[in-house]
């Protein structure tokens, strides 16, 4: 872990795109509100729109206002924000306009010139980021050409790489340009709080652990619902689909969390290291066995969003039941289910545990009516509940399923930070734990590209929207 620098400077590829205008911007406007950020900071937007330094200043300033109501603007400490960011057009594909940003990173430093601190950011869709790494190379920007003072990181959006073959070729393009230390694979949910809790609540806790194993769990279900649909992301989906969007990172490193093993310590790569060998043992799916493990769906309407072809095959949900083969989990399902347009939005963990050996207190051979758990409410409510049996008051021996419950709101006064707050203060510190490893990118999308192979062909079933996905999502339990 690094110390605060003195100075920095953030370049963001994709300046006019809908994350830096909803996360990047208002989440550096607030670290640095908040002292976070070095004094000598300044913000690098890079796109393709012609814009003078004022011009992009009044834009950003315009998206923040509308798009991010809750953060609190101060007209004087806003402006004084604005006074840090600068702006770069240039073609993504041509290397000359890069000249324009070494121009502008000389400009601002001339007594330092390219020895500041200086952190790249793609927030581009994923096939530019091979084409911006090779053209941040050519013009003397790589993260490995640095030879003085600072340093040089860069930060990649997911989905990285569209599929193994490509997530390969993009590991090799960047890892000839960065250092693996100076790279950071972003997946958001590992800011999320209530995830980075998953691995003190286990590991913290002696009573937990004992009991998370095969002996003793039944099954694990992992949900990602959203009650929204794609909003304006048209092109971005019929090139994603949920299984690239969601389930190749969010999901998997969800399921990562609750599966892995203790690391040996708490350093960057121990922790990786554990979630990686989950990853590499999830079995791989076949045409054979995934007619029961996997159903995507389709929801209603989804070939009349803008951008989207009439006929499109596209998934916007997926219920997978996964196996992880190793010693602790064998033969333990991990249900995992994920989409748009259903009828709410929450992400959570249900760990459901095994039967008692007896079932004295419920009909025979059934004790679903009472299964002991433990729910990991990830979003909106940041909570965690153990759903266990008690006595309904009164002579006849009833049991009822009841709830203890943790809430994030009410046993912690601590503002929290968000994701995208969190993880950028982490890449400038150079702390690498809550960023995904080219291991783990590569074995997450082998386990991607096999279910997208075993089911290909087989066109999505249509769901209504708001509702619960698609009717044989159901079939993943038999
Ligand atoms: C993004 C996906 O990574 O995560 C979106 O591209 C999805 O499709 C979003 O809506 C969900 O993030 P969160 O933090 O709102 O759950």
């Amino acid at each position: 872990m690094q110390e605060k620098p003195a100075n920095f400077t953030i370049v963001i590829f994709g300046a006019n795109s809908d994350l830096a205008a909803r996360k990047l911007y208002p989440s550096l406007y607030e670290l640095a509100q908040w002292g976070h950020l070095p004094d000598q900071y300044r913000i690098i937007g890079v796109g393709r729109a012609l814009l003078a330094h004022e011009e992009f200043r009044a834009q950003v300033h315009k998206k923040l206002l509308t798009l991010s109501p809750d953060t609190i603007f101060d007209e004087a400490r806003f402006t004084e924000f604005c006074s840090r960011l600068f702006y770069v057009s240039l073609d993504l594909h041509e290397c000359e306009g890069y000249k324009e940003l070494y121009k502008e990173l000389m400009d601002a430093s001339p007594e330092t010139g390219l020895c500041d601190h200086l952190l790249f950011y793609l927030a581009t869709p994923p096939d530019l980021a091979p084409v911006i790494i090779r053209n941040l190379d050519q013009a003397g920007l790589g993260g490995k050409q640095m030879s003085c003072g600072g340093w040089r990181k860069i930060i990649v959006e997911k989905p990285y790489g569209r599929n193994l073959q490509t997530a390969r070729e993009l590991n090799a393009v960047i890892g000839k340009v960065f250092n693996e230390d100076q790279i950071f694979r972003i997946d958001h949910y590992l800011g999320k709080e209530p995830v980075q809790n998953i691995m003190v609540f286990r590991f913290s806790n002696g009573i937990f652990e004992p009991l998370w194993t095969r002996n003793y769990i039944a099954n694990v279900e992992i949900t990602i619902a959203e009650d929204f649909g794609i909003r304006d992301r048209g092109a971005f989906y019929e090139e994603a689909g949920l299984l690239r969007d969601i389930m190749q990172n969010h999901a998997l490193q969800l399921l990562a969390a609750v599966a892995m093993e203790p690391p040996v310590d708490l350093t960057a790569d121990s922790v990786r290291d554990e979630k990686a060998k989950v990853l590499r043992s999830i079995r791989p799916f076949f045409p054979d066995n995934a007619g029961e493990s996997v159903v995507l769906g389709q929801y209603e309407g989804y070939r009349s969003e803008k951008n989207v072809a009439p006929d499109s095959t596209v998934e916007t949900y997926a219920a997978v039941k996964f196996y992880i083969d190793n010693w602790r989990w064998k033969d333990v399902p991990f249900f995992v289910k994920a989409g748009k347009n259903l009828s709410v939005t929450e992400t959570r963990i249900v760990i459901t545990f095994k039967c008692p050996p007896q079932n004295y207190f419920g009909p025979a051979e059934s004790c679903s009516y009472i299964a002991n758990q433990v729910i990991l409410c990830i979003q909106p409510e940041e909570t965690i509940a153990l759903r266990f049996g008690a006595k309904r008051p009164g002579e006849a021996v009833i049991t009822d399923p009841v709830y203890m419950k943790f809430d994030y709101k009410t046993s912690f006064t601590e503002a929290g930070m968000t994701p995208y707050h969190r993880l950028l203060l982490d890449a400038i510190a150079g702390e690498q734990m809550n960023f995904i490893r080219q291991d783990s990118v590569e074995h997450a999308w082998a386990i991607v590209d096999s279910i997208r192979d075993a089911v290909h062909g087989i066109p999505p079933e249509l769901y209504p929207i708001h509702s619960r996905g698609p009717e044989s999502a159901v079939r993943i339990y038999s």
